[in-house]
């Protein structure tokens, strides 16, 4: 059986680089944190345990990341990542003989495919330490690694390397899996005399070569997962890598995507098959497509569920909304939070919803504000329609029976009521309840005068 480990996330700083009041390793990438990324990507390892340590907005972290498998330890000071590891100190004494999978809070773009083989290559080799590398292009920012003849190990930090040394390209990658036990004996090895008087995790590595423990490299073949995103540049970058990963597993799964380039979909979006999404669409959170969809250019969408078969036409803005199947919605209309359009309903141009029910097969095609309502199946709605939903104090509701149908230029004060298959006059303003069955209309008698231009042309 294989041996156990823990995880150990680094994410106590404040992340000055990114000159944000938001803790660094809480920004989001397409609707991730960062460090969720890290968590879910450690989690799917299956470590025994995986503990965060904490420091700058604890509390914020805390609430945005708790799940049962994960604990927390508190860096009072960030005094470097060293430290930081030595604050879980009590923790990792506990479970000695195991090993210790540390990784940086801010690589979010980390994948199971190069952690996995870091963890069985290090238990594989019995080493002390097996570290990652990766060769950058531009190693700018990161530790670079310096060898030595007898296969010893040293990690030069940015800060104080020569410009000779700043020159090597093989950098240090973050991602270390230590035997507790010599990890424990090295840390307190670890000084402050730097340039940043700080503690480096990274001079362990140098300590352990010195006490010809066995360490292992790992270079990696994926260096575009090693990006630690450090400021605003590196968080779009990694987001851009992320974008094409997410749309690739989509188009694997047999979703079509017109073009990606302009397409942004959340981590956490589900998208049933032969949907189509067409260019520039972006779906936001836990938003659920269902199959055969076709979404149309500029549609957004936020945490909202789409059923099968549903058509949304251009520029059409759905939010924490509900469309059920074979209904279509658009061009250019907005729902807004709870508001659920049943099955085989037409929401059509420049139509607003808000916290409303539309029933099954009923159609408001254009023009039409409905706020606070409720309407039943088989309604129609006509061109601009307008519940007054609000009197400048309190909301009201506005229930609209099966069979209904509603004039154009109508509007429906609440609270009121439509009874079944009752009509409303065109350029009606409805206060009262409506009996099922009535014709309803508020307007003044029409008035002709016959001939009025021709004699208003002779004066
Ligand atoms: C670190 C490495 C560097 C490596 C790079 C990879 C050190 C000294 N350097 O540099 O060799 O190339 O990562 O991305 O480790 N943190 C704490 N407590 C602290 C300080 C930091 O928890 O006291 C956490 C941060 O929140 C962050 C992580 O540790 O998630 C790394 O810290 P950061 O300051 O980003 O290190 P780098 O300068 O990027
Ligand atoms: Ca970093």
């Amino acid at each position: 059986m294989k041996q156990g480990f823990l995880a150990l996330i680094l994410a106590a700083g404040q992340g000055t680089r990114f000159k944000s009041k938001k803790l660094k390793v809480l920004h989001t990438i397409l609707g991730k944190s960062m460090l969720q990324s890290v968590v879910d990507c450690v989690q799917k390892l299956k470590p025994e345990k995986i503990y965060i340590v904490v420091g700058h907005q604890k509390d914020e972290v805390m609430r945005k990341i708790s799940s049962p498998e994960v604990s927390f330890i508190f860096q009072r000071k960030q005094l470097g990542t060293a430290h930081a590891v030595l604050s879980a100190r009590k923790d990792l004494k506990k479970e000695k003989e195991k090993n210790v999978l540390v990784i940086n809070g801010d690589l979010p773009l980390i994948t199971t495919s190069t952690l996995r083989p870091l963890l069985s290559f290090h238990r594989r080799k019995g080493n002390s330490l097996t570290f990652m590398s990766a060769e950058l292009e531009n190693p700018t920012g990161f530790g670079r690694l310096i060898r030595s003849e007898n296969n010893s190990f040293k990690i030069i930090e940015e800060k104080e390397a020569t410009s000779a040394q700043k020159k090597i390209k093989d950098i240090n990658a973050g991602v270390y899996v230590f035997k507790i036990k010599d990890l424990l004996q090295a840390l307190p090895e670890v000084s402050n005399l730097n340039k940043k008087g700080e503690y480096y995790l990274t001079d362990v590595i140098e300590i352990l070569s010195r006490q010809e423990k066995k360490i292992g490299l790992q270079k990696t073949s994926h260096p575009e997962e090693i990006v630690g995103v450090n400021n605003r540049l590196e968080l779009a970058r990694a987001a851009e890598v992320l974008r094409g990963r997410k749309i690739k597993k989509l188009t694997e799964e047999g979703v079509t995507v017109y073009d990606p380039q302009t397409t942004w979909i959340d981590l956490n979006v589900c998208i049933g098959r032969d949907t189509v999404i067409h260019s520039s669409v972006i779906i936001e959170g836990n938003s659920k497509i269902g199959n055969n969809c076709q979404l149309y250019p500029f549609v957004h969408i936020i945490d909202s569920r789409v059923g099968n078969r549903v058509k949304i036409l251009s520029s059409t803005m759905i939010e924490e909304s509900i469309i059920e199947e074979k209904s279509q919605v658009g061009p250019f209309a907005h729902l807004r939070p709870k508001t659920v359009i049943r099955s085989g309903s037409k929401v059509g141009n420049f139509v607003e919803m808000k916290n409303t029910v539309f029933g099954p097969g009923s159609k408001a095609g254009h023009l039409t504000y409905l706020g606070d309502c409720e309407v039943e199946e088989k309604v129609n709605i006509g061109a601009g329609t307008i519940t007054c939903n609000y009197d400048g104090l309190k909301k009201h509701k506005t229930y609209i029976e099966a069979g209904v149908f509603i004039g154009s230029g109508t509007e429906l004060v609440a609270p009121v009521r439509i009874g079944k298959k009752a009509y409303v006059g065109a350029g009606s303003t409805i206060t009262k309840d409506v009996k099922p069955e009535a014709l309803a209309v508020e307007r003044s008698q029409q008035m002709e005068k016959r001939g009025w231009a021709r004699k208003r042309k002779k004066k």
